[in-house]
This record gives C-alpha cells, structure tokens and sequence, in this order.
C-alpha cells in the first residue's frame, strides 16, 4: 500500500542491512510517517508492547524476527526457547503472536545450530510473503460480500461499511483483513463508503484507519464509538467488517473492546457482521472465548489521557478524567459466535461455527 504515493509493506528487511528489519512507528501516525529500525529482540518486544507494532498478524510477523535477532547471538536449543517465550508474552491476546513463534521454534529445532540464523530469515521472510497472500485473498473473498450488498442496493447510492480499530494494511505486512476488501471494491469502483469508529481509547480507528483510508483515497467518516447503533437504526451501515486477534474453534471472535457492543447493535438491527482473519487467528485450543481468551489489560492512563495535536501541530495529552479518578482499561471484548454472521478468510467465507471453520480447514492442527 502507499504513503505519500510511495509503496510499503508495514515490515521489510533492508537489503543493505539485512539484518535489521524496518517498521513504520504506529504511535507517530498520523501527525508522522516515522520508520524505525529493529535489530535486537528487546527492540522488538519494546516495539509490540508500547504498540509501536500492534495488530495481530504483524505483531507475529515482527516478533519471527525477533526470534533471529535473539540467536544471532546464541542458537541453542536453550536460548531459542528463552527467547520465544519472552517474545510470545509481549501481548496475551493475539493468537498470531504464538503461532508465528511456534512455527518459528518448531522449523528452527529441526536444523543444526550453526544453520539456524539464516533459516530464520528465510522462514520469516516466507511468514511475510504468505501474509500478503492470504490477506490479499481475504480480499477477494470479501470484495464479493460488498459487491453482493452493491447489487442489493441496485447498484445505486454507497455501500456503507462500519469498521472498529484498525485492521488495514499497517495492521498487516500489507492489505489488512478487514480493510482488504474495501481497498478492492474502491480500485473496482465500487462507491464505498467508511464508517470509522474512533475506537477509543487508544483511537486506531480515528488515527490509523482513517490515515489509511485517506491515503488511498476512500471515502470516510470518523464516528465516536457510540454512534454506530444509531447508523444502523437509522438504515446507514449495510454492512459490518472488523479484523480479528483470536478466533475459537467454534467461532467466538476476539477483538479490540468495543466489537462486541457493534455486533449487539448489528444484531439487533438485522446488520450483516463479518469478521475477517486469516488462518493463523485461529486458535484450535480454546472453543468458549469468553471464558477462554485472555483479555489484555493495558494502562488506566490510556483511558485518563487522550493525546492528539494542537493547531500548531504540537503533539499534547490531556486528561479527561478527574484527578483523583482511576480507569480501567480492558484491551479487547469477545463477541460470541452467535452474533457473527460469518468470518471471512483466505479460503473464502464460512459460518462461525466449527463446521463452519473445519468446512475450510479441515486439517489444521489443535497443537
Ligand atoms: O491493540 P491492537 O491495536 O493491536 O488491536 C488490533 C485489533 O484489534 C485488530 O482489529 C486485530 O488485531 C486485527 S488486525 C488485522
């Protein structure tokens, strides 16, 4: 995808130090596009747990390379287990994080350690290409659900789609989940149109999705995370999509706080949910997300503090609660399987439901 009419991918690895990687630093958008380079595990895992990197399959990305930084150093089988374990802890929610670890070390104690280094690259760089794949195929997969909501309308007006948080291309190694389709029905000319949930309290929607929207061009709006109920009563959202960061077995969805209260309101107003993901979000593990799923708990101050920038362009925090007040400051909400409509993956659409995933993946492993 593009900044400033220039082509990224949210990770890369410079050829003339490839060593290192390069990530876009998440917490500077959209006032910055500032890129910061990577080449020790501690770096890494500073960048997942501030959200210098942050949404769920390029979390996992970042922290492959992160693993190879740490047995640059020592590859024995000790030292690469010490290392993903404090990798995998960086963020407890994000199933992506573990799996891409676990494939990680799985790969990597196959092969003589004097090898393992460069297969390490080689294994995370493919991690990275296959990312892309799958979430350009999500797309796909998506663009026809828009399409379809197109046609319904009689190929009139703007298809409406309400997102929360950000699941586009800087969540990603590149395309994003959620936002892929969009990005395809736009280039296809469908007039679509964003409902971005500011998605408070950290604002990925209001900082990062509707950066990325802008950037390339599609149309959107910025709502307080409350409004969304309202669109839908009053006919405006056709159609829900968000990303997700853990998916059961049987089809609960893991996502930024906030989703669940949209797939209420969704429900009630005969809106269709989609939830996109790839493959790896799915935790074969756990069937009840409510009961299963670890929900991060952040800061109290991210919720007593908002920061944006002032009309000179001076970055400021202020806090909007009472001095003496505390916050809490849950992460993420589960949204039961049963107020999906259906989950959108790179090998097409299903119920989100076992069948419904096994339909897909019938040999995906629970280990
Ligand atoms: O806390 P974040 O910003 O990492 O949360 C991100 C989300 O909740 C995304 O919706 C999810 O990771 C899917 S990203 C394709």
């Amino acid at each position: 995808m593009k900044i400033n009419g220039t082509a990224y991918r949210s990770l890369w690895r410079p050829t003339d130090d490839n060593r290192s990687i390069r990530i876009f630093d998440q917490t500077r958008f959209p006032w910055e596009v500032e890129i910061l380079a990577l080449r020790d595990e501690n770096a890494v895992a500073h960048a997942i747990r501030s959200m210098q990197v942050r949404g769920a399959p390029l979390i996992g990305a970042v922290a492959a390379y992160g693993l190879i930084f740490a047995i640059q150093k020592d590859a024995s089988d000790d030292a690469l287990k010490a290392a993903a374990d404090m990798l995998v802890e960086t963020r407890p929610t994000a199933i992506n994080l573990r799996w891409a670890i676990e494939r990680m070390v799985k790969h990597l104690l196959t092969l003589p350690v004097e090898e393992r280094v460069a297969a390490g690259y080689a294994e995370a760089d493919a991690l990275c290409d296959e990312d892309v794949a799958v979430n350009e195929a999500i797309g796909r997969h998506g663009l026809e659900l828009i399409r379809q909501a197109w046609k319904a309308k009689g190929e009139q007006g703007t298809v409406n789609v309400l997102t929360h948080c950000n699941a586009g291309w800087i969540a990603t190694v590149d395309w994003g989940t959620a936002l892929a389709p969009i990005y395809m029905a736009h280039d296809e000319g469908i007039p679509v149109h964003v409902w971005v949930d500011e998605t408070r309290p950290r604002n990925q929607g209001s900082l990062l999705t509707a950066f990325e929207l802008g950037s390339h061009g599609v149309a959107h709006t910025v709502i307080a995370d409350n409004a969304g109920g309202h669109y839908m009563q009053a006919g405006k959202v056709d159609l829900v999509i968000v990303g997700t960061d853990r998916v059961t077995a049987q089809g609960d969805v893991a996502n930024k706080i906030g989703t669940y209260l949209k797939a209420l309101a969704a429900h009630d107003n005969n809106v269709p949910f989609w939830v996109a993901l790839p493959s790896s979000t799915i935790d074969w593990r756990v069937r009840d997300g409510v009961k299963e799923i670890p929900i991060e708990e952040r800061s109290a101050e991210e919720v007593l503090y908002v920061t944006g920038i002032d009309d000179t362009n001076t970055p400021s925090r202020v806090r909007v609660a009472p001095p003496a007040s505390t916050g809490a400051n849950p992460a993420f909400d589960v949204t039961p399987a049963r107020l999906v409509t259906g989950l959108i993956t790179e090998r097409g659409c299903c119920d989100a439901s076992e069948e419904g995933l096994r339909s897909l993946f019938p040999l995906d492993s629970t280990t």
